[in-house]
């Protein structure tokens, strides 16, 4: 099975050996990476990072990630290139096309990546959209392995807002075999498209999403409590009404115990504690925030080596 030449868009689009390819590979160059052995598969490649909004992990991650790998990334931002002045994205595809070997992209619209993609002859990576983040989803399938060994069968519980997190969890919870259970009050629930296909998907493996409104009903039993901003990106303006709507959605020490003993918490980050999480579970023994956002650099790596590298890995 080979992903190379591929892009990264959407988790739904991946196989089920392909995720367990990226899982693979991933846990390959963190030992490398960790024992100094040299892992060069991108030597002499570039990749195009282009970001219309904010970030710390996925530049620094995707950053550092493809120059480990021996190649040279370039960051554009949508002040500092034509991507801001309204050139068509389908001309930045071809032209990225002729220079680079890979093109990352952050941006709002999930339609404009798909047509950057289709346009582009080099592999384009999703580096989040309003509807999905698939490698912070890829990334925390590999951490919750990393904890708790075996997937299939888990139960990890979403608290919070149905965003761009929650949609790209569902597809990815969906391809392992892992229950899900979505804890979004009316109004905020994940993507219903989205909904509908990972639904499809968990027959495949035998496992469950489910969207639950009532937070301490879908919480009892979870291996994994993991929550996310109740304003994403682009949502700024909708800040107070979100605060109220959402306001009981939050990873807290009571929520917590309703868990299982050993649950671990995950958070995408950035957080916004005493919003969705409080200080005392993000800061407490049973998150692994800091594994999680560390483990970015490991899965992009095997993502950009598996699409990107033409040597076996
Ligand atoms: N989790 C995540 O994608 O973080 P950044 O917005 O800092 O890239
Ligand atoms: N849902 C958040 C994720 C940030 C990594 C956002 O889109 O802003």
């Amino acid at each position: 099975m080979s992903l190379r030449n591929k892009d990264l868009i959407s988790i739904h689009d991946l196989s089920v050996g392909e995720v367990a390819t990226i899982l693979d590979v991933a846990k390959k160059l963190k030992h490398k990476q960790k024992n100094g052995e040299p892992h060069q598969y991108l030597k002499g490649k570039t990749l195009v990072m282009i970001f219309s909004k904010a970030s710390t992990r996925t530049r620094v991650s995707f950053e550092t990630g493809f120059f480990q790998l021996g190649g040279h990334p370039i960051y554009l931002n949508d002040s500092s290139s034509q991507v801001g002045r309204g050139e068509p994205v389908k001309d930045t595809a071809r032209v990225l096309s002729r220079f680079a070997d890979g093109i990352m992209i952050r941006t709002f619209s999930h339609e404009a990546v798909t047509e950057l993609a289709s346009y582009a002859t080099i592999p384009v990576i999703n580096g989040l959209t309003d509807l999905l983040h698939p490698c912070q989803a890829l990334t925390d399938l590999f951490t919750i392995m990393e904890h708790k060994e075996v997937l299939k069968g888990r139960k990890l519980v979403y608290v919070g807002d149905g965003n761009n997190m929650t949609n790209s969890l569902m597809y990815a919870c969906a391809k392992v075999g892992m229950n899900m259970v979505c804890a979004c009050p009316k109004g905020y629930e994940p993507d219903s498209e989205v909904y509908r296909q990972a639904c499809a998907d968990a027959l495949e493996t035998g496992c469950r999403i489910e969207i639950e409104p009532d937070l301490f009903k879908a919480a009892r039993g979870a291996d994994v409590l993991y929550t996310d901003v109740w304003a994403s990106m682009g949502q700024e303006g909708e800040q107070t009404i979100r605060k109220e709507a959402l306001g009981d959605y939050q990873i807290n020490a009571k929520l917590l115990q309703t868990a299982r003993p050993d649950a671990i918490v995950l958070h995408c980050l950035p957080a916004h504690r005493g919003e969705e999480i409080t200080e005392e579970v993000i800061e407490g023994p049973q998150s692994v925030v800091f594994d999680q956002a560390e483990n970015r650099l490991h899965v992009q790596k095997a993502i950009m080596a598996l699409l990107m590298s033409e040597e076996k890995l």
